[in-house]
């Protein structure tokens, strides 16, 4: 039975700087997952402060804020079924370091900062991410 959902995917600064869109689109692509939306943005470091709100009390959220805001970003909608575990599992582990072979974090990310993608973690999320960046 298909599932088909809308999640949020970040091309981060990281892969932004080495010319890394085309390759991870087409990784979506080939797995079943449509590019419906997609911009390339810079944000201020207030917006990424705004969208990682979640993770305000964490040690590590003024470097992720600062490091969001650092460079052009490819901010997606992607559709499919069960978009938001899909993603999640071509994404691979937060830490490339963790991340399973073949997957985006383990094929590109650098470090637990530099990971090279975000995407929503639940469908909720995915939701109020998708409005963040994309409300009309
Ligand atoms: P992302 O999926 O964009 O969501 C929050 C980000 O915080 C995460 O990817 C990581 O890049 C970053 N981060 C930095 N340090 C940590 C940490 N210790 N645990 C989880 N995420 C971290």
């Amino acid at each position: 039975m298909s599932n088909i959902e809308q999640t949020l995917s970040i091309i981060k600064p990281d892969a932004v700087e080495r010319n890394l869109i085309e390759e991870i689109k087409s990784i979506f692509i080939k797995k079943n997952l449509k590019i419906k939306e997609n911009k390339k943005i810079h944000i201020t470091k207030e917006e990424a402060a705004e969208f990682y709100k979640v993770h305000q009390t964490k040690p590590f959220y003024d470097d992720l804020c600062a490091y969001l805001s650092s460079g052009p970003i490819v901010v997606m909608i992607l559709e499919g079924n069960n978009a938001v575990l899909s993603n999640r599992e071509i994404m691979g582990a937060t830490d490339p370091k963790q991340a399973k072979d073949n997957t985006i974090r383990k094929l590109y990310g650098i470090s637990i900062d530099k990971n090279s993608v975000h995407g929503s973690d639940s469908i909720e999320n995915a939701k109020k991410e998708i409005n963040f960046f994309f409300k009309n």
